[in-house]
């Protein structure tokens, strides 16, 4: 089944006509077809949506404010008058830190992991905030309710805005509202309609077809003892506007039909396989995982959580390394430790406590004449990327004196990385302590993409 199509109803002025649109439009939509599920809600805190459909006087367990915390849209339905679901408003919306905190497509996630289905409408608040800028984001049309000029000059933030969220121009259409039909000028525009529309072509806008007149009646509607507030359907079939609504809800529903895919079902399909293809990532960089130190050869083991993680720059091998194993390493090689250092020496403490805070690089050394194949240079980080200390030495003397004993599956990493003859000249090691090893044994994705972060800038760094 496809997902919703979403029509936001939005402008940057207030008092143009949105609430009053997204809500009436809802219930012509019911009243054109009864079998399509239609769903509305709004960032506005005025609580017009509840007082126009509540049934009853029940108190709400539900509000807008679930779509943003990872509640399941069809969770925060109330099922309304007319036909239409609604999702009540909130009054304090925008202090929450889910809201404050979200990506322009927060909401576009919800209901694409939702069941919602048919036509939703969302109604926003007169500013280009997170919560209009989500709306846009979901939005298969935008429809900008423009009363005069200057609304009209106000909608260019929201085409910029679409434009650099890559939405086509197409998806959004402007629409007179608010039009006062008594009033006629001189000329080739005889009234503010004409006018508005003459504007609106000139700076490349579409509009929908037609007019939302001003009409006294329909200004009355929210103003009666109940504290309610009535449909145009149901209370102003007297009027033009009466005519205009079912006018642009045939439209809005030729418009839905027509629509092959919906933007909501391409975000899904989007994010499903961009979680494919991270979970394919994922499992390839597993299988490449040596389960063995890379220098003693010793199983890697989960409840020992001493170990460096290291991998190549193109991100082809990795692989543990013990943490005894590693200092060894540091000690005798790079610090010219002629002894053995013993597991208790207070060095080795030092090592492993300063080591939590720094990264290590190995690559081929510098030279003038660009990368020396014969020596390597062991470079230290602290955790800002400031460089602490660099150390060369020639990779024989690494190699007669390491590898006494036959070649480590280290060796074969730095042979791999470095001496292979079409290996990239840039290439380099980057060597990490790990702080926990997961369940099965590897690095936790989470720590991965932190890897990956420090290899990007390492790699930057050393360009
Ligand atoms: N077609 C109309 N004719 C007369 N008054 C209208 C019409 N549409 C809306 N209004 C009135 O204009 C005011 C602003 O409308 P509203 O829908 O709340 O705008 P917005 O949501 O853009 O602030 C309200 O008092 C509403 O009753
Ligand atoms: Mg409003």
């Amino acid at each position: 089944m496809q997902k919703p199509y979403v029509i936001t109803i939005s402008s940057e002025k207030g008092g143009v006509g949105k609430t009053t649109l997204a809500t009436n439009l809802a219930i012509y939509l019911k009243a054109l077809n009864e079998e399509l599920p239609v769903t509305l809600f709004s960032f506005d805190n005025h609580f017009s949506v509840d007082r126009m459909f509540r049934i009853g006087k029940q108190q709400s367990r539900h509000d807008v404010s679930g779509l943003f915390t990872g509640q399941r849209p069809e969770e925060l339905l109330e099922i309304g008058e007319y036909g239409v679901q609604f999702i009540p408003s909130n009054r304090r919306l925008e202090d929450l830190p889910e809201v404050r905190d979200a990506g322009f497509d927060r909401l576009a996630r919800t209901l694409a992991s939702g069941a919602l289905q048919g036509i939703v409408i969302i109604d926003t608040r007169p500013t280009l905030d997170i919560l209009t800028r989500n709306a846009l984001y979901a939005a298969d049309r935008v429809i900008i309710p423009v009363k005069d000029a200057a609304s009209l000059e106000n909608c260019k933030n929201l085409y910029d805005f679409c434009e650099s969220q890559g939405i086509s121009k197409r998806a959004l259409r402007l629409l007179p509202c608010l039009i006062d039909s008594r009033i006629r000028y001189k000329g080739p525009f005889t009234d503010a309609y004409q006018l508005l529309k003459a504007y609106a072509i000139n700076r490349g806008y579409q509009c929908m077809e037609g007019f939302i007149a001003k009409s006294p009646k329909v200004e009355s509607l929210n103003t009666n003892p109940e504290g309610r507030i009535y449909p145009i359907l149901t209370h102003g079939r007297g009027t033009n506007v009466h005519l205009q609504f079912s006018h642009l809800a045939r439209q809005v529903l030729t418009a839905f039909k027509n629509c092959k895919s919906h933007r909501i079902e391409e975000i899904r399909q989007r994010l499903t396989a961009q979680k494919q293809q991270q979970e394919q990532a994922l499992k390839l960089h597993r299988e490449r995982l040596l389960p063995h130190c890379l220098i003693c050869g010793g199983p890697v083991l989960e409840q020992n959580t001493a170990y460096f993680f290291c991998e190549t720059s193109d991100g082809q091998i990795s692989g543990f390394l013990e943490e005894s194993c590693f200092s060894d390493l540091i000690f005798r090689y790079f610090y010219r430790s002629q002894k053995e250092i013993a597991p208790s020496n207070p060095l080795r403490e030092l090592f492993r406590e300063s080591a939590q805070r720094s990264y290590f690089v190995m690559r081929l050394a510098a030279t003038n004449n660009g990368l020396e194949k014969s020596s390597l240079t062991f470079h230290r980080y602290d955790e800002e990327g400031l460089e602490i200390s660099q150390k060369t030495i020639e990779i024989k003397e690494f190699k007669n004196r390491f590898l006494q004993r036959g070649k480590t599956n280290l060796y074969r990493l730095i042979e791999a990385t470095f001496l292979a003859e079409e290996v990239a000249q840039d290439s380099f090691l980057l060597i990490r302590r790990v702080d926990s090893l997961t369940d099965s044994g590897l690095l936790l994705d989470e720590q991965h993409a932190a890897f990956q972060q420090t290899m990007t800038s390492v790699a930057n760094k050393l360009l």
